[in-house]
């Protein structure tokens, strides 16, 4: 087990390239399932959640070559098993884009039922009603879901909620369906796009990603295809509350500019200056914070990933900023952490009401989750102490390298490993 340690209070400056988009790459990697041929997906993120989902291909029977760090050829050819392991699927929560992917080539699949996480309940009710709704069933026995179908047909489907996981779902099990399949009221993140151009790529007909209707025509196949996968949004946005907090100047690399807006939008607010180039983007603070009201929304509104790094950068702003968590029910964990540093914050329910202070203080800090973990080290960054972050296993799930990616920044971070000893000391 590994802990970070990291003296804060230096701005940090220079340029960081920027990796593919975790939550893009975990369908993208299902849907070569559904693919006849060899797909060759670049941009992929070296992250632990990657690295699950290429193990879980390779478990049901797929041939797996690694081109280089980000590059993997895949070939579901000879897949033959259309069952996740219980301990693969439970590695990664997006393991049920495999559901989608198995039905499409299969007519049946099966994974771990997803349970609760630290974000507070994460059902996938929706995601069957769309599986229902093309004409599967599904059963849930010691912990496992699995979902079968004679004969997968296209199917009309108003989801009651708009789900990222639901919507990408659908769209891996409806793009080889017989007939055609509208969804409506649908996530438009960029990774659904993402997905569908993939899918588009393979030989689907998707229209309507980045809308709130999705149309899909089913295909008798898809094939193989070289596939990039976009920029991580939520990567870039940390660098730029890593640049915002210590008042740094960074320009970031391999960005969509267009999928930052939203984020953007917030950190001008807050005193930031940003300049967006084709595939860059600059970001500099030079003045004081100013407070924020922030509510997080489905894309294009504010990414609830977004909202432990924005609360963190808060805790530093001249006056009293307001955010609203309108996704999961559970995400400000986080806070108690934060208030150890010093910071004043009170939350009730879904909002969080942070009073600027002057500096935090450095603490002993613990990554309750992905992003939480990155806002602890973010925070950690802004004091000027040293601050030890354990379960840093949680921030490597979603971040490459970001231990030299901040250095590279001039950032005084290291990994540290825990010897076994001190672990069960501590337990
Ligand atoms: C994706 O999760 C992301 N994960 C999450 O990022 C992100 O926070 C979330 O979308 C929202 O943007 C991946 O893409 C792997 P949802 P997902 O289905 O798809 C409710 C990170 O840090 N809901 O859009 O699981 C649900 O409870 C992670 O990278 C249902 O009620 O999220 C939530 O309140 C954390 N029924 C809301 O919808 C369902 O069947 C949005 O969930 C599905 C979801």
């Amino acid at each position: 087990m590994e802990k970070f340690v990291i003296r804060g209070g230096k701005p940090l400056c220079g340029d960081v390239v920027i990796g593919g988009a975790k939550n893009a790459a975990v369908a993208i990697l299902p849907a070569t399932i559904l693919a006849k041929g060899k797909c060759v997906i670049e941009n992929l993120p070296c992250i632990s959640d990657v690295m699950a989902s290429l193990q879980i291909l390779s478990e049901l029977g797929a041939s797996i070559r690694m081109v280089s760090r980000n590059i993997y050829e895949i070939d579901t050819t000879h897949i033959d098993c259309t069952e996740v392991s219980n301990e693969l699927s439970r590695q990664m929560r997006a393991s049920y884009y495999f559901l989608g992917a198995l039905l499409g080539r299969f007519g049946s699949g099966q994974v771990a039922m997803p349970g609760g996480c630290n974000l507070g309940p994460r059902p996938i009710d929706q995601h069957l009603k769309a599986f229902t709704a093309m004409g599967a069933q599904d059963s849930v026995e010691y912990g496992m879901i699995r979902v079968t179908a004679q004969d997968l047909h296209g199917a009309h489907v108003f989801f009651d909620t708009v789900s990222v996981g639901a919507t990408m779902n659908a769209m891996l099990a409806a793009a080889t369906a017989q007939g055609t399949t509208i969804l409506e009221n649908v996530a438009r993140e960029p990774h659904v796009v993402d997905l569908a151009n993939c899918l588009n790529l393979m030989g689907a007909d998707i229209h309507g990603a980045g809308t709130d209707v999705i149309k899909i025509r089913g295909v008798k196949e898809l094939h193989g295809c070289t596939y990039s996968v976009i920029p991580d949004q939520i990567e870039a946005g940390s660098y730029m509350v890593a640049a915002a907090i210590t008042a740094g100047d960074v320009t970031l690399h391999n960005v969509i500019p267009k999928h930052l807006e939203p984020i953007s939008a917030k950190l001008i607010s807050a005193g930031c200056e940003i300049t967006e180039f084709d595939d860059a983007l600059r970001i500099r603070r030079t003045g004081p914070l100013r407070p924020l009201k922030i509510k997080t929304m489905p894309h294009p509104g504010f990414p609830t990933d977004m909202q432990p790094l924005m609360t963190v950068l808060m805790t530093l702003a001249e006056g009293t900023s307001i955010v609203t968590e309108g996704i999961w029910e559970n995400r400000f964990r986080y806070v108690d952490e934060l208030i150890h540093m010093g910071a004043r914050i009170r939350v009730d329910g879904q909002v969080a009401v942070v009073e600027g202070v002057k500096e935090l203080h450095p603490a002993p800090l613990r990554a309750t989750d992905l992003r939480a973990g990155a806002a602890m080290v973010m925070a950690a960054l802004a004091t000027s102490g040293t601050s030890e972050i354990d379960e840093t296993v949680h921030i490597e799930r979603g971040y490459e390298n970001i231990v030299e990616k901040l250095q590279e920044l001039g950032a005084d971070i290291r990994r540290v490993e825990v010897p076994v000893s001190a672990i069960s000391r501590a337990i």
